[in-house]
């Protein structure tokens, strides 16, 4: 073995100088997958692949809101390119406005007319000044425009109950209400459809530092004046967990898991395992590679456990765990202003998406949302914005080729093949998952996590009639590669040449660290 392991570094070194191709890289390994095409069970909720919108840097402003007398072009002050990039990822679900935002935020200052608006400083990112200029009507006029699903998180920290129910009446009554005659008289006549609601966000940190059980006694009381308006149902978020918290969980499910329908779990990647230094978003060597793809498959790991004590309270799976913030936090671009959290997206970035989204996947059963941070020019984007221009970025890309899973029934999969080994860590270097549409389509999702060896992968489905599979493949030069202004399509999918599937069986090689996405039919 350890022989082995010496001929593939070499291998890995000869590579990385000889500089190996896209497709083909130095040495391809075997591995195989079955596809149980007779085994599924649970729908894939569409808001998994959901999003995140804080008021945070520049992810609302100039990101989203450029207001309507900006020269690019917009509807209402919401700039087009991007609702038009968004529509075609097929967005299912945007949480907003925050984030820790969310907690010092007052609704009230954010509706009527915009010039009479009160501004007031955003304590938590940056210290900037925020206008209010996008607030609930701009939100739920953005929602409508992408035809996504509102997520509204309501202010526990520094907001009162009455705030928050005026809020929910304000946004869904049709009654001859106070709250409701003021959502008329700006402008706005019928109430808006608003199902997901967040009371409160990290409630154990930015949200008021409170313990397990104080939070879930806020939690009984805000969530009693969450009230469901002229047959507008409300679907109750609690704070969950920070990562790997698990007594929060327990303290949350037993004092009050018959009081909600989903219980938040944030998890970041921090590449380095350091807050102090994360790690740059493209300068970096493959230890922070393995060590970023390592953090991000913990979340298998935290769904699992999490999902145990839900279990063992909720057997029937009625509440949702909802992911509501995952994604790889880098340190910010050079000269930004660190409090805008401003990164760039490299290929790495797409494994990460993939893998998580994968296992996403595999939990449908308990995980019913997960919204990436953040939509734009935050964290993980899909999309940067530098004034008028816009790109996409590769975890876009990710997110476009896995919408084919949206709402289809989960497959399960078994993967064999070699670890990607880098030094005493390991990890597996496939990872995959899979799912049948409404018209029966099968679509296999695949990650070659290795940065230089491909993978030939023998794929059956037992259970399944297919005859053919077109790849969808997205790889790049580098595990650093990424879409700038200036060469916005370094990285993109591409489309393979179609495989014959023969008695449910093929072979498909899947390039040096690439994502994969199969039509089976
Ligand atoms: O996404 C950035 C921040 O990360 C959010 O505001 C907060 O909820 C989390 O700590």
């Amino acid at each position: 073995m350890g022989s082995i392991l010496h001929l593939r570094s070499i291998q890995n070194v000869l590579g990385l100088l000889l500089g190996a191709s896209l497709w083909t890289a130095v040495a391809a390994q075997t591995a195989s997958l079955v596809v149980h095409a007779d085994k599924g069970q649970h729908q894939i909720s569409r808001h998994i692949y959901g999003h995140f919108a804080e008021h945070l840097g520049r992810c609302i402003y100039e990101g989203i809101w450029v207001g309507e007398d900006s020269p690019i072009p917009n509807v209402r002050g919401i700039r087009t390119d991007v609702v038009e990039a968004l529509k075609r990822m097929k967005i299912p679900v945007l949480r907003w406005p925050g984030g820790c935002f969310a907690d010092e935020y007052h609704w009230k200052d954010g509706i009527g007319p915009r010039e009479q608006r009160p501004a007031m400083i955003n304590t938590h990112w940056g210290g900037v000044v925020e206008n209010n200029h996008f607030g609930t009507h701009e939100f739920l006029d953005l929602c409508e425009q992408l035809g996504t699903e509102p997520y509204i998180c309501g202010n526990v920290g520094s907001g009162s109950v009455q705030e928050m129910m005026e809020w929910v009446e304000y946004m869904t009554s049709d009654a001859d209400s106070p709250m409701a005659n003021l959502r008329r008289r700006n402008g706005r006549e019928q109430p808006w459809k608003v199902r997901y609601f967040g009371v409160g966000n990290e409630s154990w940190g930015c949200g008021g530092n409170m313990t397990p059980e104080y939070y879930a006694d806020q939690y009984r009381r805000y969530n009693t004046f969450v009230k469901d308006y002229s047959g507008n149902r409300i679907y109750r978020i609690a704070c969950g967990p920070n990562g790997g918290d698990y007594r929060w969980t327990e303290v949350l499910m037993d004092k009050v898991g018959h009081r909600m329908n989903g219980l938040s779990l944030h998890h970041y990647t921090i590449p380095t395992g350091d807050w102090g230094r994360k790690g740059s978003a493209t300068e970096f060597g493959e230890d922070q590679y393995h060590g970023a793809l390592r953090r991000a498959l913990q979340m298998d790991e935290l769904i699992r456990r999490h999902g145990e004590i839900m279990d063992r309270r909720d057997p029937q799976k009625r509440i949702g765990l909802i992911v509501d913030e995952w994604g790889i936090w880098t340190d910010v671009e050079p000269g930004t202003n660190p409090g805008f959290l401003y990164q760039q997206n490299s290929l790495r970035d797409a494994l990460i998406a993939a893998l998580t989204l994968n296992i996403f996947n595999q939990h449908c059963d308990r995980v019913k949302m997960a919204n990436i941070a953040q939509t734009i020019n935050v964290l993980q984007a899909v999309i940067l914005t530098d004034r008028e221009r816009m790109i996409l970025t590769p975890t876009y890309h990710v997110f476009e080729m896995y919408a084919v899973h949206q709402d289809a029934t989960m497959l399960p999969v078994e993967v064999q093949g070699e670890d990607y080994v880098f030094g005493q860590q390991r990890l597996p270097r496939l990872h995959a998952s899979a799912s049948r549409d409404a018209a029966g389509v099968i679509h296999v999702s695949l990650c070659n996590l290795h940065p230089s060896e491909a993978v030939d992968l023998d794929l059956s489905l037992p259970g399944a009639s297919v005859k053919s599979a077109v790849p969808r493949v997205l790889t790049a030069d580098t595990i650093q590669s990424h879409n700038t202004f200036d060469q916005p399509d370094v990285v993109r999918p591409r489309t393979l040449a179609t495989i014959n599937v023969n008695a449910g069986k093929c072979r498909v090689t899947l390039p040096a660290k690439s994502v994969t996405v199969l039509a089976l039919q």
